[in-house]
């Protein structure tokens, strides 16, 4: 049977490295406070100029090069992304060109930290459809240009990144057995981030300066008590059922890769499975959380440093804004 693999991948870290000391002159924390409740010793941060299409670029290159895929031969690049350089173009638009990947149509998924999940999930479809398609999927953010530094809730928490993963069609066993996706947009307001402030037609008011009074920022938000909650619940729930589908039991997965958002969520989600904690990558006291970068650096980390073995089972979970969340599960 042909199934999508994943054949080539790669990551792209900022340089500078932020740390729980340096987040101690910005805001009232401690070094104390965001181990225990997180996890997070550093997180990497974006240079000015270095926007989150030059870090998907270079992700994207180290996995066409792992793969041994020229961007020519490329037919889709799906981008997951909250934090792209601009509404319009697409950031895997910008991608394209930055690769030369001319025969690939390109776009952007925002499905928060979902967003990778999402895009392996819509990349396997096309690829059952036609086994010799060449699809790149990227998880690309810059968070710390959408956080509120001023707010101790949310400033220690995120990270940027890139990671990227390259699927074609193959049948000699491996490669994406099932996945699930999911959204609930009644909950959007326990974890939002504004747009760009909105233009309002003259007719519409009197006064278009006073649209965007109740604009306050394009940050991201969070109500961090009910997201901890809902993600480990719906992690725990589509884990559950798609084990259960597939036919296969928490025992005969040889790596989980869960989203990175905080080391409690892990710990809960790891008890409540009943999983090992050393068949779990971990990479979030490196990088924070880097939404929907997260899974696919993982993703290269582990591939990269031989946590991956050919006929391993790997479990890929994610939550994220919106909400969204789902599991994939693959044959490596
Ligand atoms: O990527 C997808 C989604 N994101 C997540 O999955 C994140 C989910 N949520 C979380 O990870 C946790 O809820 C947080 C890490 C965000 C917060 O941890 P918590 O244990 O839920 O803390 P809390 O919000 O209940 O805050 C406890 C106390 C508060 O003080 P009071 O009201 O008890 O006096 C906060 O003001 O900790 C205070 N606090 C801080 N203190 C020092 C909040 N942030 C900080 C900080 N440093 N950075």
């Amino acid at each position: 049977m042909n199934r999508a693999v994943i054949i080539g991948t790669g990551s792209c870290l900022p340089e500078r490295v932020l740390t729980n000391a340096d987040l101690e002159q910005i805001v009232d924390t401690s070094d104390e406070w965001i181990t225990t409740r997180t996890g997070i010793s550093t997180r990497r941060i974006a240079e000015r100029d270095e926007r989150t299409s030059a870090l998907a670029t270079k992700a994207a290159r180290e996995a066409l090069s792992m793969a041994n895929v020229s961007p020519k031969e490329l037919d889709l690049i799906f981008l997951g992304t909250i934090t792209s350089d601009m509404a319009m173009p697409s950031c895997a638009c910008l991608v394209q060109k930055e690769l030369g990947a001319v025969n690939a149509a390109a776009m952007d998924l925002n499905a928060a930290c979902s967003g990778f999940v999402y895009g392996l999930d819509i990349a396997e479809k096309y690829i059952k459809s036609d086994p010799s398609m060449k699809i790149l999927v990227i998880g690309a953010e810059t968070l710390s240009t959408r956080t509120n530094w001023k707010d101790r809730n949310t400033c220690v928490l995120f990270g940027d990144g890139a990671g990227a993963s390259v699927l074609t069609g193959s049948n000699n066993g491996s490669g994406i057995l099932s996945s699930r996706l999911y959204s609930d947009g009644s909950l959007w307001q326990l974890l939002s981030m504004e747009s760009a402030p909105r233009q309002v037609c003259p007719v519409l008011n009197d006064n278009p300066a006073d649209a965007d009074k109740q604009h306050d920022g394009s940050y991201i938000k969070m109500v961090g008590k009910d997201v901890f909650r809902y993600a480990v619940r719906s992690m725990e729930q589509a884990v559950l059922s798609q084990l259960e589908k597939e036919g296969v039991s928490i025992n005969d997965v040889n790596l989980m890769i869960p989203h990175q958002a905080n080391i409690r969520i892990l710990r809960s989600l790891v008890e409540k499975l009943n999983i090992p904690i050393e068949k779990v990558f971990i990479t979030v006291s490196k990088y924070g959380n880097t939404s929907a970068a997260s899974i696919p650096i993982c993703i290269d980390e582990a591939n990269r440093s031989g946590r991956l073995t050919e006929g391993d089972l790997v479990l890929l979970c994610v939550f994220g804004g919106g909400f969204t969340w789902g599991v994939t599960l693959i044959r490596w």
